[in-house]
């Protein structure tokens, strides 16, 4: 008939879990608390000076073109790039685009004499309304960010190609499309 085996009553073992667990937690905030009030003053300040030595050297903020995210500037890579190399690469794109004066377009247009050139103005290939809305020319630092995600800099584009993650392959992919191109912009000239 009755259900005091099951009410809470204070004698119980489950009525001391909970007011001990109470306790607990409610020393433990106030444990937090005066600890965190002596601690923080001082550790602020050493967070901070923590955050500036892991700042990556090479990274270089593209001051020209205003991007907000830190990049690193591919231009030395370029200087430093290896045509053959590039050639190898260009394996990768080759399903898509010949390179060739004259090439034909495919999936993707005929790459000859892309660099320095309009975005999206190649040889009569429908190109898509993102990548025209890049603007301007195939300057380097365009070249390099569309190699490493083409969806980045035209989210509606059309090549699908999940991009080279490695700097040094598309600086060598871009100094092939570079040998591929009658009279390329000098490579050490600022972005446009
Ligand atoms: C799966 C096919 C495919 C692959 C692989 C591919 N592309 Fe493309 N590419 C395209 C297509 C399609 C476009 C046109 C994009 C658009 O209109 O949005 C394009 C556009 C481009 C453009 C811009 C052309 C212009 O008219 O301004 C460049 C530069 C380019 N690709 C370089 C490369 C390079 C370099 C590689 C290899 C690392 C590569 N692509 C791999 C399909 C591909």
């Amino acid at each position: 008939m009755s259900d005091h085996k099951t009410l809470v009553t204070v004698q119980s073992p489950l009525y001391f879990t909970i007011v001990s667990g109470f306790w607990m937690a409610f020393l433990a905030i106030i444990g937090l608390n005066i600890v965190g009030g002596f601690v923080m003053p001082t550790e602020k300040p050493a967070l901070e000076t923590f955050a500036y030595p892991i700042e990556v050297p090479e990274v270089a903020a593209s001051a020209d073109s205003g991007a907000p995210v830190e990049r690193v500037d591919i231009r030395p890579l370029i200087l430093a790039a290896n045509v053959d190399d590039g050639k190898s690469v260009f394996r990768k794109c080759q399903s898509c685009h010949t390179i060739e004066a004259g090439g034909k377009n495919g999936t993707g247009p005929n790459l000859h004499n892309m660099v320095g050139n309009t975005i999206g103005d190649h040889n009569g290939f429908k190109t898509s309304e993102s990548l025209k809305a890049i603007g301007g020319n195939w300057d380097y630092d365009k070249l390099d960010q569309y190699l490493e995600n083409p969806k980045k800099l035209a989210p509606k584009g059309t090549m699908s190609f999940a991009g080279l993650k490695k700097p040094k392959e598309r600086a060598n992919v871009i100094k092939f499309l570079m040998a591929n191109t009658g009279n390329p912009p000098p490579v050490d000239a600022p972005a446009q």
